[in-house]
């Protein structure tokens, strides 16, 4: 009998160990971006967590952690995965827990001696989020072959996305080899990031879809100038500009109405001093909604806005489209199975979309995709404050582990 029950806690205490130092980039706080000191140091104990649970693990050139449990019989594996990147300040679980929860689905198979017909890949991929360089989710398309070309790109100290690779022994061209042959499934367990599950009083639900999503990198150019010296009327402020274009944004999100929503999550001013108009100013935009005609709508409504306040206030600017994903639903038969085994171990069924992105919307170009969602308190992500119950993760384990027999079970 699997003992479930230790795996699914030890999943969560170790992404509590991942979520401090040596495993993060910012000193008391959990920052762990892609190709840095903190993602080097994962990638180690990560790689010592799967080789303790059977697994033989290699890194592919787009420097995602492959674990392999091999199976009876050849053939394409079940992929489980998730990401071990995270935003700035961010929670522990959102991504860690998915790789954590896959490594204990074959710590549980190996301690029984138990092989599948078809091998396990737990896959640790390394930038989901998005929050060094100005993509997301390149690893993972690097591993479902979605990614053609690798675009010249910076993080914000000026180190190129060539450079970080070099780091740790890859290039941007070399990142297309990662793609991977092929999978009979794809599996990505993790937290809900909002308040559906708990309000209902459910650990875990079946994802339907992951909403569309498009971001944007605006930058406004006005003129630096004196504070105390440039009259109000003669002034070309590009923080005032951005200040209006940032409410337009979210005034056009809204009248979208549904699903679609907007986020401006960061922005920067410069020169950035007291006494100095400023000059120029960054932003990003993310739109989202599960209709990609409504997403596209809104974005386009967006720019148009920024235009014209930019047209108005004399004041240049350059929006350029850093990141697309098309709406991405989950494959109904694997859905089927995981509700199966969801009420099997004794749960009420719940389906319900993700307006969070992740990487099973990169990975269904690869092979059929499901999620699982647990509970998260008060629905809380992208912040520290975020919290899973180690019994719902136990439950989450239980139900991975059905799903992974009748995945068995199909293939006989
Ligand atoms: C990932 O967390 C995203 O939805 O942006
Ligand atoms: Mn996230
Ligand atoms: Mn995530």
């Amino acid at each position: 009998m699997v003992n479930a029950l230790s795996g699914g806690a030890r999943a969560v205490a170790r992404c509590d160990e991942l979520g401090r130092a040596p495993f993060s980039d910012t000193p008391g706080a959990l920052w762990r971006g892609y190709l840095t000191p903190a993602h080097r140091a994962a990638l180690d104990r990560v790689a010592a967590w799967m080789h303790e649970a059977g697994m033989a693990t290699r890194i592919d050139p787009a420097i995602n952690l492959i674990g392999r449990y091999e199976g009876t019989a050849e053939g394409p594996p079940l992929i489980i995965a998730s990401h071990i990147d995270s935003v700035r300040d961010a929670g522990f679980y959102d991504g860690p827990l998915g790789v954590m929860l896959g490594i204990e689905c074959v710590a549980a198979l190996y301690a029984e001696g138990r092989r599948m017909p078809f091998a396990i890949e737990v896959i640790a991929f390394g930038d989901e989020e998005g929050s060094r360089f100005p993509a997301a989710m390149l690893t993972s398309k690097a591993l479902a072959g979605t990614l053609d070309a690798v675009p010249a790109m910076a993080d914000d100290a000026g180190t190129s996305l060539a450079r970080a690779l070099a780091m740790f022994g890859s290039t941007p061209e070399r990142m297309i080899e990662a793609r991977h042959p092929g999978a009979l499934a794809y599996l990505e367990a993790h937290i809900e990031q909002g308040p559906v599950l708990e309000a209902e009083g459910l650990a875990l639900g079946v994802v339907t879809g992951i909403a569309a999503q498009v971001r944007f990198a605006a930058v406004i150019k006005g003129l630096a100038g004196h504070a105390g010296t440039s009259s109000m009327a003669l002034r070309r402020d590009a923080l005032a500009g951005a200040a209006e274009m940032v409410l337009a944004i979210e005034r056009i999100a809204r009248e979208a109405g549904g699903d679609c929503v907007a986020t401006v999550g960061r922005l920067e001013a410069l020169p950035g001093a007291a006494n100095v108009i400023p000059g120029e100013v960054r932003f990003t935009i993310d739109v989202r909604s599960g209709a990609e005609a409504r997403r596209d709508d809104a974005a386009e409504a967006m720019l148009d806005a920024i235009r014209s306040i930019a047209d108005r206030r004399d004041l240049e600017f350059h929006v350029e489209r850093v990141h697309t994903l098309p709406a991405s639903p989950c494959d109904p038969r694997l859905m089927d199975l995981l509700e199966a085994s969801l009420v099997e171990a004794g749960h009420a069924p719940r389906r319900l979309v993700s307006g969070a992105g992740h990487d099973a919307m990169v990975m269904a170009a690869l092979a059929p995709a499901a999620m699982l969602f647990l509970r998260c308190r008060g629905g809380i992500s992208h912040n520290p404050g975020e919290h899973v119950d180690p019994a719902d993760a136990e439950a989450a384990l239980a139900v991975m582990l059905g799903f992974i027999a009748k995945l068995g079970e199909t293939c006989a």
